[in-house]
């Protein structure tokens, strides 16, 4: 399963591209609005930090106007992957972006007809919003189960399973558990894969008796 951090903080992209766990970042323009700097500094930024895809989504609604926000962000860096909602125009400029070779994340799933459609599109990535689902009283993860037995009805498709609006590491766990190809991950979350008490009560009770040795291994 890939990582890819969900978030536009360059301190925290930084700081967790050194773990080695980071395949690539995803933004959204509420992301974007928390650093109160230029966008497409920010996304420029991003892609010299992180060699794998980086999602910049566009803000206009329309079709002509969707193809021109991103052609101006496709051409910030090569891994820009452009990201747009699961609207008839975000699905028509999939389709144009994706025959162009551009890579495409499509947002905003919140059914699997709706990924049916972005994979038909040429999706590159498809992103189910679990945590929004939950929120709602609906099951994420059921969406997430969905798409994955659609799509493997249909191995011609060869769109990615992105999810997103991950709100704790049991989300995923369950995503890893359906095969999701990625997970879009808050950088807090990221940090908690690893958290587990008897890992840290192991280590110190390993520490101190090997103290008692008196050795030294180099
Ligand atoms: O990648 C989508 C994600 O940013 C949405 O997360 O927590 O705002 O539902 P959230």
């Amino acid at each position: 399963m890939k990582f890819f951090i969900d978030t536009a903080d360059i301190k925290e992209i930084v700081d967790l591209a050194a773990t080695g766990m980071v395949d690539g970042v995803t933004t959204n323009p509420t992301l974007a609005a928390k650093e109160s700097r230029d966008f497409k500094a920010i996304i420029k930024e991003i892609c010299s930090i992180i060699p794998g895809s980086v999602s910049a989504e566009v803000v206009a609604t329309e079709h002509k106007k969707m193809m021109k926000e991103a052609d101006i962000l496709r051409k910030i860096a090569k891994n820009v992957t452009i990201k747009l909602p699961l609207t008839w125009d975000g699905l028509k400029t999939c389709k144009q972006l994706t025959s162009e070779g551009t890579t495409v994340n499509m947002t905003l799933c919140f059914s699997a007809t709706q990924a049916l459609l972005a994979a038909k599109a040429g999706a590159t990535y498809v992103s189910p919003f679990i945590g929004r689902l939950d929120d709602v009283g609906q099951d994420g993860m059921e969406l997430i189960a969905d798409i994955m037995q659609v799509f493997e009805n249909y191995p011609e498709l060869e769109t990615q399973v992105l999810a997103a609006s991950i709100r704790h590491p049991v989300h995923v766990l369950q995503a890893a558990k359906l095969g999701a190809h990625v997970a879009t991950l808050p950088p807090k979350i990221l940090r908690q894969l690893l958290n587990h008490p008897l890992t840290d009560k192991g280590l110190a009770t390993f520490l101190e008796d090997w103290k008692k040795t008196g050795q030294v291994i180099g």
